[in-house]
């Protein structure tokens, strides 16, 4: 897998998170390396564990804020989430019953993570966060006309 680099279109369009799957990019860069040519599994082994705690955090971050704006999926998102959680943890075991697991395997996995999750699950939050935002202006610059004195055009 090229290293994947992070660029505007996998923006959300909210900060925090953006910043995030920053860092988890970096992370599965690091892990996706790992099981690369020369393996080391010392070094496989710390890039999951690495990825579940990012992961723990961030998803939670990302539900926290997916109710503060009252996202409509919320509760089929925390699913999603929850299977990808499931799956670091499968890769884990595997690695602790087998003491190895295959490169393409791992690289799927990261893809789909990733690739998928970020860009069209995560996107969605991000454009009903905008829609939200303009409507709220919209309402507070109604809301102001409204109280405008017709009398007053200054
Ligand atoms: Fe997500
Ligand atoms: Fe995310």
């Amino acid at each position: 897998m090229a290293k994947i680099e992070w660029t505007p279109a996998l923006s959300i369009g909210v900060e925090i998170i953006d910043e995030e799957h920053k860092k988890l990019i970096a992370i599965c860069n690091k892990l996706a390396y790992s099981v690369k040519g020369e393996r080391n599994n010392k070094a496989i082994t710390e890039g999951f564990k690495e990825l579940r705690a990012y992961t723990v955090y961030h998803f939670s971050n990302e539900e926290k804020h997916q109710q503060a704006i009252s996202y409509p999926a919320a509760n089929a998102h925390a699913q999603e989430h929850a299977r990808l959680r499931k799956r670091v943890k499968d890769y884990q075991q595997l690695l602790y019953r087998e003491g190895y697991i295959s490169e393409d395997s791992v690289i799927e996995f990261l893809k789909d993570w990733l690739i998928n999750h970020v860009l069209h699950e995560d996107m969605k939050i991000g454009q009903f966060f905008r829609s939200k935002t303009l409507e709220t202006t919209q309402n507070a610059v109604m809301e102001e006309n409204e109280n405008a004195d017709p009398n007053n055009s200054s």
